[in-house]
């Protein structure tokens, strides 16, 4: 079945914007999505008709906010096919999620341990495991990537031993846009008795996540890449492992009893959740995943490939552009270099002509400096894409490529 892209399109108010009398081609769909009615309208009818803290007032209001806060929990935990609804702890996003796992960990990681990432990293899943091994004494170990930018799955599995105490890597990347075989890569750090932390915030958006189908002990994803809210996230982790962490953040809403003297935690969710939530933006992430999750996530799959291809065949024809991850598979993101114009350059052409676009490192600075270039200029596509802003993207690149020549 395909998707009926132009009634999508109508739900999302932001895509009727015109930028200098040019309609908005918003092609940044890998930095953060849209948001449709459906959210826009959680949100603004929770402050309009239901605002009060949640879990701890004696009235209506505050029973209102927290059924709705707690079944976005119950939505997300579905979505995702968590074991228990408990095991859906509300973040900031992926940055803070992975930074979370990071620290439930921090006391079991020692001298002699590693932990195994892979060279297409964003920073948060990279920079957060490397500080963890600094301070731990741990080594961190980085699978490479062949030049289709697909990770080389003998040379990570050559990287596992017993010595593997973590694995981290992302469910798709950012900048190349690859899928990684979450699956596998998952079944073999098993193999050696690893923990397996996903970074899901690209992976997320592109189709149905099973958590308990990847066998993943933690997957971090971000509302705001989901059609949600910024300031909105999600670390999914096993509750037997959660359930051993140490505190992270202390204060209320985490704890069971308090003296002068001392404290005891609460159980899952709330004992990793403390403080008073970002109650808006949790229903309003409920509100994208049900949005979300009513499609056909089969068309949403098959309607983002053919916007990739139609790239694909534009670029093909396209004179010194070339493409940064060209990987079988590969979700609706398009790196490029336009011959040896600077990215930001290519970015701002194409700004001035209504097309957005991210151009810089990707926020993989490593990844950049072993592929040998400054950074990239990147289309990344949604389920709201048309073809025809393909078109108008290329459109647009070979104006770039004659201002530029
Ligand atoms: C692969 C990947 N991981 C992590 C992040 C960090 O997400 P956030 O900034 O929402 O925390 C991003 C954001 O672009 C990403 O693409």
């Amino acid at each position: 079945m395909s998707l009926d892209v132009k009634a999508i399109r109508a739900q999302f108010p932001i895509l009727q914007r015109k930028l200098d009398g040019k309609p908005l081609v918003y092609l940044d769909n890998a930095a953060t999505t849209q948001k449709p009615q459906a959210v826009l309208d959680a949100i603004m009818s929770f402050y309009t008709t239901t605002n009060a803290n949640v879990h701890r007032g004696a009235h209506a209001l505050s029973d209102e906010a927290t059924r709705l806060y707690e079944n976005a929990r119950n939505d997300v935990a579905t979505f995702i096919n968590a074991n228990r609804r408990e095991e859906v702890i509300w973040t900031a996003g992926t940055t803070e999620a992975i930074n979370l796992v990071a620290k439930g960990l921090a006391q079991q990681l020692k001298a002699g341990d590693e932990v195994v990432v892979t060279e297409m990293e964003h920073h948060a899943n990279l920079v957060t495991w490397q500080q963890a091994c600094k301070v731990s004494g741990a080594t961190l170990c980085v699978a490479p990537i062949n030049n289709r930018g697909e990770l080389d799955l003998d040379a990570y599995c050559g990287l596992l031993n017993e010595k593997t105490k973590l694995v981290a890597f992302p469910h798709v990347s950012n900048a190349l846009g690859t899928v990684n075989p979450v699956k596998v890569m998952t079944a073999r750090a098993k193999a050696v008795g690893a923990w397996v932390s996903v970074d899901g915030a690209q992976g997320i958006a592109h189709g149905g996540v099973d958590v308990q189908d990847i066998g993943c002990d933690f997957y971090a994803f971000s509302g705001h890449k989901l059609f949600g809210p910024t300031g909105t996230g999600v670390l999914w982790g096993r509750a037997d492992v959660l359930e051993t962490w140490p505190v992270w953040l202390t204060g209320g809403e985490m704890i069971a009893d308090v003296t002068y003297q001392d404290a005891t935690w609460g159980s899952l969710p709330n004992r990793l959740e403390a403080g008073t939530p970002n109650i808006a933006g949790v229903i309003g992430l409920g509100a994208a995943v049900n949005w979300f999750s009513a499609l056909d996530l089969d068309a949403v799959q098959a309607h983002e490939k053919r916007l990739l291809a139609r790239a694909h065949e534009h670029a093909e024809s396209l004179s010194d552009m070339r493409i940064i991850g060209t990987a079988t598979d590969k979700v609706g993101v398009m790196s490029f270099m336009l011959g040896h114009a600077h990215p930001a350059d290519v970015g701002f052409i194409l700004d001035r002509q209504g097309v957005a676009i991210r151009t810089g490192d990707n926020c993989a600075q490593p990844l950049m400096k072993k592929l040998g270039i400054p950074g990239t200029a990147r289309a990344s596509f949604s389920l709201y894409n048309t073809l025809e802003e393909v078109d108008i993207l290329f459109d647009a690149l070979r104006k770039a490529q004659m201002m530029l020549a």
